[in-house]
């Protein structure tokens, strides 16, 4: 484990160069996929990550192809020096930090891993073709690094779902692990977004976090319920603007039965201000 400053890397071969001769010598590598504006949820990811591998390698990639016409991708911050300087502390060994020309050298790509159906819900409704580009990224990746393990963050659960599913259907021998979402005191999931939010949005931005919690508390008396009083503690905010609240089933992430009874998690997604915020909780019906 190091305590230095991690060595960054652009190239794709130059990575692979360390990450041979790493795995030559028997180490097991772990990869945390990031965009940086790195946050304390990122660093529980490289924690984790710590405690599993021997390599530690954090790629930080604005990813254009998960961006649509329109979305945040020029906004997107980049805070590339902030990033490596939070990670020395971390002990991370390597900074993957491509340019878009050289993980997309044709400019784009012809060959995409399809999201399937269930990347067309949720987020996939709202932001067409996201997950084809975060998945063909992601898988990207995961060809280049070649890690024993990769770490997500359960914030963005359908992400999880699908890279879970992308890695089962393609036999990819990376192993995915999940960490818990890290929140403020007050229950704001934490996401390089919440950057973009000024003190009163950050106010409204309490509504996701608050409607997943009205949701838990009232799990036990149903779904209609749990639907509703969500969507009384969300309606408390008036600067957030509710893109979708749903009740899903953790095995397949569509929208559970009206007398569905057990394990289930409520997936929210709100406008605040000008930032699209995702949040997921698990609950029990
Ligand atoms: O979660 C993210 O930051 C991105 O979607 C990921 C996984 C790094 C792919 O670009």
């Amino acid at each position: 484990m190091t305590t230095d400053a991690p060595e960054v890397v652009g190239e794709i071969a130059a990575l692979r160069e360390r990450l041979g001769a790493a795995r030559a010598a028997g180490a097991r590598i772990a990869l945390v996929p990031t965009m940086g504006a790195l946050h304390d949820g990122h660093l529980a990811l490289v924690d984790r990550a710590r405690e599993l591998a021997d390599v530690v390698v954090v790629s930080i990639f604005v990813n254009p192809l998960q961006f649509g016409a329109g979305e945040d991708l020029d906004r997107y911050p980049r805070t590339l020096d902030a990033d490596v300087a939070a990670l020395a502390s971390r002990g991370v060994d390597l900074v993957f930090a491509p340019t878009a020309r050289e993980m997309y050298p044709r400019g784009d790509v012809s060959t995409r891993i399809t999201a399937g159906p269930v990347g067309d819900r949720y987020e996939g409704s709202s932001r067409p073709g996201h997950f084809d580009g975060m998945l063909t990224v992601v898988a990207k990746l995961l060809h280049i690094a070649m890690p024993d393990v990769a770490l997500f963050g359960r914030k963005d659960a359908q992400q999880v779902f699908l890279v879970e599913r992308m890695v089962a259907d393609l036999d990819v021998p990376t192993v995915i692990e999940v960490v818990e979402t890290v929140r403020e005191d007050d229950g704001l999931a934490l996401s390089s977004r919440n950057r973009f939010l000024d003190e009163p949005h950050r106010r409204a931005a309490l509504a996701l976090s608050e409607a997943l919690r009205a949701a838990s508390d009232a799990a036990a008396e149903g779904l209609a319920e749990a639907l509703a009083e969500a969507a009384a503690a969300f309606g408390d905010h008036d600067d957030a603007e509710l893109d979708y609240f749903v009740i899903v089933d953790p095995a397949t992430l569509l929208p559970v039965a009206d007398d569905f009874r057990g394990e289930a998690l409520a997936l929210v997604a709100a406008r605040v201000g000008g930032t699209r915020l995702i949040d997921n909780a698990p609950l029990t019906l």
